[in-house]
């Protein structure tokens, strides 16, 4: 590897100079997103796992670095595409900058089913989604306590975060 100072000083600017996001030997970023579950019979998904459960009422999570205004589901282009396509196009926008994951952790907040059987599946899919060593992402599973409207399963969230290495020049 290079030394961060060497791969970094060459093109450390400080202050920016332009509105251009700064090119600095590190990032992070921070992710959360809640779903509602419906009424209904639908698949759970999370990672790309699809988790059995015991309810009727269910909605799919994929939890990853936040892409809502990256991909607006105004536009035809990413209405109702599946998660893995945004992440794959987040991917390709990381790397086009010259940066790759430094390390992911996440934490899924679901009252049930319980996600710990799965945890290994989902880290593996989203190494081989993110092109990451799966010892650099870290999951985590939480119930709600029961109180407000993830505890009554109602809904199910995540909170991500990534840092970003910035590849030796
Ligand atoms: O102890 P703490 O409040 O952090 O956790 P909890 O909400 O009581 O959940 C206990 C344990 O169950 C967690 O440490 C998770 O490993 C696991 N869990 C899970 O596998 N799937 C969930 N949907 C929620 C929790």
């Amino acid at each position: 590897g290079v030394p961060m100072s060497e791969a970094a000083s060459p093109t450390l600017e400080w202050p920016p100079a332009s509105n251009d996001p700064p090119v600095l030997p590190f990032r992070v970023g921070l992710g959360f997103d809640l779903h509602r579950l419906e009424e209904g019979d639908y698949k759970l998904i999370i990672g790309g796992v699809e988790i059995p459960h015991s309810r009727d009422a269910i909605l799919g999570a994929l939890c990853m670095p936040d892409i809502g205004q990256q991909f607006p589901d105004t536009d035809p282009k990413w209405k109702g595409a599946a998660s893995d396509v945004f992440v794959r196009e987040s991917v390709r926008l990381m790397e086009d900058r010259g940066y790759q994951l430094g390390n992911l952790d996440a934490t899924i907040i679901a009252q049930k089913p319980k996600l710990s059987p799965f945890k290994e599946q989902i880290r593996n899919n989203l190494a081989n989604l993110l092109g990451a060593h799966p010892s650099v992402i870290n999951l985590k599973a939480k119930t709600h306590e029961g109180v407000d409207s993830l505890g009554e399963n109602r809904s199910i969230a995540c909170h991500a975060v990534v840092m970003l290495m910035r590849d030796p020049a």
